[in-house]
């Protein structure tokens, strides 16, 4: 994110702490007890992560420890709903879904130095000697950014912190910074573990340059090699994740595994302000190496950013990322702060592997993670023969949040006209607003998502219309094609899944009234057949809302 930190920058305290292993801890910001929190507005997601209070962004920090608890930390401004005063707020689940808020993690060391994305490990084996007598010790290692009076940016420099209580509470590193710097442009480092040592990939953002770091226990590092200037640069490379991933067949098994580099550009996204790209190839432990020259984008909207892939999934089975769902386009603008006083969502938990997609080769499937827990009632299942429609009026939804499945196959496509289509929109009748999407089934055979039927906020960065092209396979040899979406609708963020998740669409959206309104229309030719599931799902905050409608936290006991 460029310029925006001169707003932030202001001292407002006239405390400065200088020693390393101090923190500043500004008045307003409580310690030790989790921000409270209101989860009732009309905007306010309720299956998704968004923070308490305050203005959030990137994910931080995420892994699953020993117990199976996910533990997500992310960038906060806990006074101000604009991005500035950069801590780590943090949350823990046992689903991915019913998150409990923590005390904030992370602290600035001083007044203006901010504390930037970076990732967190288990050193389960002591590596770095600050855990002797314990198996769950965790390290955080992230970027301290340097602000000066006048507004301008100072060095970022790559820094630990280490917690002796599974990730609640950390303590700097009294010999920090473990990667040294000048440049104002380093940073966002992603940590994860490669056979016999630590690698770490770090943006320099505006030279374009991945850096790859070595070390044996996480307190020292050595550069190894730059992934140097690849696919999409925008203008500026940030927030790098390296992870390694199975890839499956058609059925689902693996036949092999490849390394995932996903870079987040911003700004100068092809469909402006923020995108994430991801390349494929091998690594050997110092060097990474693309298996061809594609460029892959994570997502065909615009709205998922700076995802992060927990570290802390056994090797060999698939992998899991939450990425921040909006774009710096607008994220400091968009209603929910003047309206609730909290900014931005975090993306459903996706599951990842690699396979071949039909024509265009290797893709990352997303997946939603397992919705069990929060899934409620059936609305509707319903079977269509070549063609149907479906009217669901779901005011009574508390939550306000559906999950929807569609499922085409007998798909035969010597049949198929342009009007071949399946539309799905979401609906306001109280103010006429309207969230589209649909598939057309021939032709380029592109999928869309419309949100600009939605009147909540006017913004110019806020386009409305996006697409992509699904290339649908011809199944099993009977030469009928197939075909899946998979959506989730939350009040304010709308999800799809294509095709069984070789293109994932995230797209926010903000309705003056609820959207209430679902209506379906499949028309294919006869013999296709269309089956068509509708859930509703139960809100996660609203259990842990005490009798004033607040969500606390955990106030009771950090470690649970
Ligand atoms: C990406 C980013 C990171 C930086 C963080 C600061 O959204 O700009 O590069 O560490 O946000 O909040």
């Amino acid at each position: 994110m460029a310029g925006i930190w001169k707003l932030a920058s202001v001292a407002l305290f006239a405390v400065s702490i200088t020693a390393q292993n101090s923190t500043y801890v500004n008045p307003a910001v409580p310690t030790g007890t989790p921000v409270a929190g209101v989860y009732t507005g009309s905007l306010r997601p309720q299956i998704h992560f968004s923070p308490p209070k305050g203005f959030m962004n990137d994910p931080n920090g995420m892994f699953v420890d020993a117990n199976g608890t996910w533990h997500l930390y992310y960038q906060l401004n806990p006074t101000g709903i604009v991005a500035g005063n950069q801590h780590w707020g943090h949350a823990t689940s046992n689903d991915l879904y019913h998150w409990i808020n923590q005390p904030i993690a992370l602290f600035p060391p001083e007044e203006t130095v901010y504390v930037f994305s970076g990732s967190a490990v288990v050193d389960s084996n002591n590596t770095s000697g600050f855990f002797p007598d314990q198996d769950n010790g965790v390290v955080a290692i992230f970027t301290l950014a340097r602000y000066y009076d006048d507004g301008s940016a100072g060095p970022q420099t790559q820094n630990i912190a280490y917690s002796r209580d599974g990730g609640y509470s950390f303590e700097y590193y009294d010999e920090n910074p473990v990667i040294d710097s000048t440049s104002s442009q380093f940073r966002d480092p992603k940590v994860s573990w490669y056979e016999d040592h630590w690698v770490a990939v770090i943006a320099y953002s505006q030279e374009f340059n991945i850096g790859i770091f070595t070390s044996p226990d996480l307190k020292d590092w050595t550069f190894a090699s730059n992934f140097t200037p690849h696919g999409l640069l925008g203008t500026q490379y940030e927030c790098p994740n390296f992870v390694k991933m199975p890839v499956r067949d058609a059925d689902g098994a693996v036949i092999d595994e490849k390394y995932v580099m996903a870079i987040s550009i911003q700004p100068g996204a092809p469909l402006g302000g923020s995108i994430t790209e991801y390349f494929v190839g091998d690594f050997n432990g110092t060097h990474f190496t693309t298996s061809d020259a594609v460029t892959r984008l994570t997502d065909f909207g615009k709205d998922n950013y700076a995802a992060q892939y927990f570290y802390g999934i056994p090797d060999g089975q698939n992998q899991i990322n939450m990425g921040w769902a909006s774009n710096w386009q607008y994220a400091q603008k968009v209603p929910t702060g003047n309206l609730e006083g909290w900014r931005s969502i975090m993306t459903t938990p996706r599951v990842n592997y690699l396979t071949e997609a039909p024509r265009i080769g290797l893709v990352m499937i997303d997946e939603l993670y397992d919705l069990t827990p929060i899934l409620d009632d059936q609305l509707n299942a319903s079977i269509f023969n070549g063609s149907g429609t479906l009217a669901l009026d779901y005011s009574s939804v508390e939550s306000g949040a559906l999950y929807l499945e569609v499922n085409v196959t007998n798909i035969n496509t010597t049949l198929l006209t342009e009007y071949s289509t399946l539309n799905v929109s979401f609906a306001s009748p109280a103010s006429g607003e309207i969230l589209q999407s649909g598939f057309y089934f021939s032709g380029d055979t592109p999928f869309f998502v419309n949100r600009g039927g939605i009147k909540g906020f006017d913004n110019v960065f806020f386009t409305d219309k996006f697409s992509t092209s699904d290339v649908y396979s011809t199944g099993s040899g009977d030469g009928l094609a197939s075909w899946s979406m998979k959506a989730v609708i939350d009040r304010s963020i709308f999800e799809v899944f294509v095709d069984g998740g070789i293109h994932a669409g995230t797209v926010l959206f903000y309705p003056q009234q609820p959207l209430t309104a679902l209506n379906l229309a499949a028309r294919l030719h006869p013999g296709a057949r269309i089956s068509v599931n509708v859930r509703s799902l139960k809100s996660t905050w609203a259990e842990f809302e005490n009798e004033n409608g607040t969500v606390l936290g955990n106030v009771t006991d950090s470690r649970s």
